[in-house]
């Protein structure tokens, strides 16, 4: 491992390359990654860096993110199979349907999507600045896709705001139960449970704190607490049980995983680095829609 590690360290130098790495990644990737973050933590990044080539250790919706942020820079993303299920569960036929029943009321779409969809968005956001994206729209009804239970957090939060959400979800987070939050009280009472929006709202609900991958690591680091039931994807579990030694955690299921995020090993980096592969490559006309929608969402942060 440890080989690869610098093989690939010593091909990020040559090629003035950066890897950029989300929290549901294998962790041994973090070695070798410039960027470890949420989704708008290294939208943030590719947005900001003077690399010639990002390789993106995520999922397709994240390296598209990268490249119509870095439209003049080589992305790549190592297995190119690695999509999302809720980014792929919906298209441009049923999106406009959506906007038509609706009188084409603002969309604001989950960065959890296609550049195609993004593209016929008003504006994009993340789990991390949702709430901020939407209250600062200053509409009172507006059209949330594809994550059903993301719109509906956001629609609580901002009381007064009426979300009408697309019927996506995320199939691993939607994996934890009420139940499971009520026997991990049962088990863990001494333990705060914290949750990620993408989950039912049942389970925010009975959890102690909800938030973006970035806002339960920072949950964690700012608590006195010392035991904490992760319920969220386990790249989060392993981060923390790695940062964190004086503290213990629990994952609320065993193999809360996203298939998808795990695709990519060190060996998978360094082939895509060294013969510059799968690069992203995407239709100009999209491009400049879909930039739009992400550019109106920093102007909002
Ligand atoms: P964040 O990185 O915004 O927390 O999103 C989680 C997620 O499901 C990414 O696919
Ligand atoms: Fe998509 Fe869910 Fe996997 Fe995130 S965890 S990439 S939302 S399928």
């Amino acid at each position: 491992m440890n080989d690869l590690i610098e093989k690939i360290n010593k091909l990020k130098k040559e090629k003035n390359a950066v890897v950029l790495a989300h929290c549901y990644q294998n962790i041994e990737i973090d070695e070798v990654a410039d960027f470890v973050g949420d989704s708008l933590y290294l939208s943030k990044a590719a947005k900001d860096t003077n690399a010639d080539i990002i390789v993106f250790a995520g999922v397709s919706f994240m390296a598209e993110t990268a490249k119509l942020l870095s439209p003049d820079k080589k992305v790549l993303l190592p297995r190119p199979e690695a999509g999302c299920f809720m980014a792929n569960m919906i298209d441009i036929n049923s999106l406009k349907e959506f906007k038509a029943k609706y009188n084409n009321l603002p969309v604001v779409c989950y960065v959890n999507s296609t550049a195609e969809i993004k593209a016929e968005s008003d504006i994009c956001c993340t789990s991390s600045n949702a709430v901020k994206i939407v209250e600062k729209l200053k509409c009172s009804e507006v059209l949330f896709v594809p994550d059903t239970y993301l719109g509906k957090w956001v629609e609580q939060k901002l009381k007064g705001v009426k979300v009408h959400t697309y019927n996506g979800f995320c199939p691993t987070h939607l994996r934890v139960l009420p139940e499971d939050i009520e026997n991990a009280r049962k088990k863990y009472p001494n333990a705060k449970i914290l949750s990620h929006p993408e989950c039912h709202q049942n389970v925010t609900a009975a959890s102690d704190f909800t938030g973006s991958t970035k806002e339960i690591m920072d949950y964690v680091r700012n608590s006195n607490h010392k035991e904490f039931v992760i319920s969220t994807e386990k790249g989060v579990y392993d981060r923390l049980k790695r940062d964190y030694k004086d503290k213990t955690f629990y994952m609320i299921k065993d193999d809360l995983v996203c298939k998808n995020m795990k695709w990519n090993t060190l060996e998978d980096i360094y082939y895509s680095l060294l013969n510059e592969t799968t690069e992203i490559k995407l239709d100009e006309q999209i491009m400049h829609k879909a930039k739009r929608s992400i550019e109106r969402m920093f102007e909002k942060e």
